[in-house]
């Protein structure tokens, strides 16, 4: 028995340096050290052996088993090693490769004249009305009834609305006017609050038109304000927006929640006279509507018409942004057009 574990010394031995991986290594591990390998049958045979036997052969069993252990692991250690190097060499990057190119983004258009605008009003100490708190998917009792449009009345055909079949009378808002009405409900006077948003109209696409843009609405409320704030306010937000000090012009209108109304032309910006494509030969361009918020509109929402006044007023984005990059054609905003959007 000595000379066989001598012999299972020798070739475990011999195995063990010949190994070339981990996975080889483990194999002999298993061949001579598990439950079922050669050096335990060995042990399995102590039983048939003298006393005397038993102590000898049992502890050189012993010995063995611990040297080959100990062969094993160093032997594990210098494979798992040359392993690593070997993936670390494979995997190794080459860092003066050049890069994949991804071209940037961009801020889109009407995103930045957003910016722009928005920024000019908390110049002119207006706050802006989180998007979360005017939603695009609109009651008509907001979007209508409350800014005064009479049920049935001709005015809520001036804006063709979607209609939805979710529940009754819930709309995609035709304009962000609601916004003010949100805004009255959730906080009293003194107010000063611009909105940005999206709006829908059934209307069919053309160049001057989509059924979907962007609208910017406008209220101020407070003590004593008049029409000549208004004015003010909006003349100051042209002379900042266009540049220079732009004349303006603010013609009678109507809607139903101002009174009065009006509508707000700039001068044509790159007029050339009685051709001019741009004002139709005009000379002067509409940038927005406005008023004085109507007295029916302050008491639907609870506010006092003997202590307070307001004005709003509202501005399309898409409009804005065209009359100041000269685009002429509205849907150039929403094809996705790298070779336009890239201009901006
Ligand atoms: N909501 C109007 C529209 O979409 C624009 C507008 C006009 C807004 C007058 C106002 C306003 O706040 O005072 O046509």
């Amino acid at each position: 028995m000595k000379e066989k574990l001598e012999l299972i010394l020798n070739n475990a031995t011999q195995e063990i340096n010949n190994s070339q991986s981990v996975q080889e290594l483990d194999d002999v591990k298993l061949k001579y050290l598990s439950r079922k390998g050669e050096l335990n049958s060995i042990k399995k045979n102590l039983k048939d052996l003298s006393d005397e036997e038993k102590r000898v052969v049992g502890s050189l069993a012993n010995s063995v088993s611990n040297k080959l252990e100990e062969l094993i692991s160093i032997k594990n250690n210098q494979l798992y090693k040359k392993e690593l190097n070997r993936k670390l060499e494979e995997e190794r990057i080459d860092i003066t490769l050049p890069a994949d190119y991804r071209p940037h983004g961009k801020v889109h258009p009407l995103t930045q004249t957003i910016n722009e605008i928005t920024e000019i009003f908390q110049g002119l100490g207006f706050s802006i009305m989180p998007q979360e708190d005017s939603p695009e998917v609109e009651t008509e009792y907001i979007n209508f009834d409350m800014l005064n449009f009479p049920p049935n009345h001709p005015a809520r055909d001036m804006q063709d609305t979607f209609y939805t079949k979710t529940a009754p009378n819930v709309i995609l808002r035709s304009q962000t006017s609601g916004a003010q009405i949100r805004q009255m409900l959730h906080q009293a006077p003194p107010i000063r609050v611009i909105s940005p948003g999206r709006v829908y109209r059934c209307e069919s696409v053309s160049a001057r038109k989509n059924n979907l843009f962007h609208q910017i609405e406008g209220l101020m409320v407070d003590k004593d304000i008049t029409f000549a704030d208004l004015k003010g306010i909006l003349n100051e937000f042209v002379r900042i927006y266009f540049g220079s000090a732009r004349p303006t012009r603010f013609r009678a209108s109507y809607f139903p929640f101002t009174e009065p109304s009006a509508e707000v032309d700039v001068q044509c910006i790159m007029c050339s006279g009685k051709g001019c494509r741009t004002c139709s030969g005009t000379g002067w361009l509409e940038v927005l509507g406005a008023g004085m918020v109507h007295a029916n509109v302050l008491r639907n929402v609870g506010i006092d018409t003997e202590t307070y006044s307001g004005f709003a007023f509202g501005m399309g984005v898409e409009r804005l942004t065209m009359l100041k990059y000269a685009i002429n054609d509205i849907r150039l905003f929403f094809n996705n057009d790298m070779r336009f959007l890239n201009q901006f």
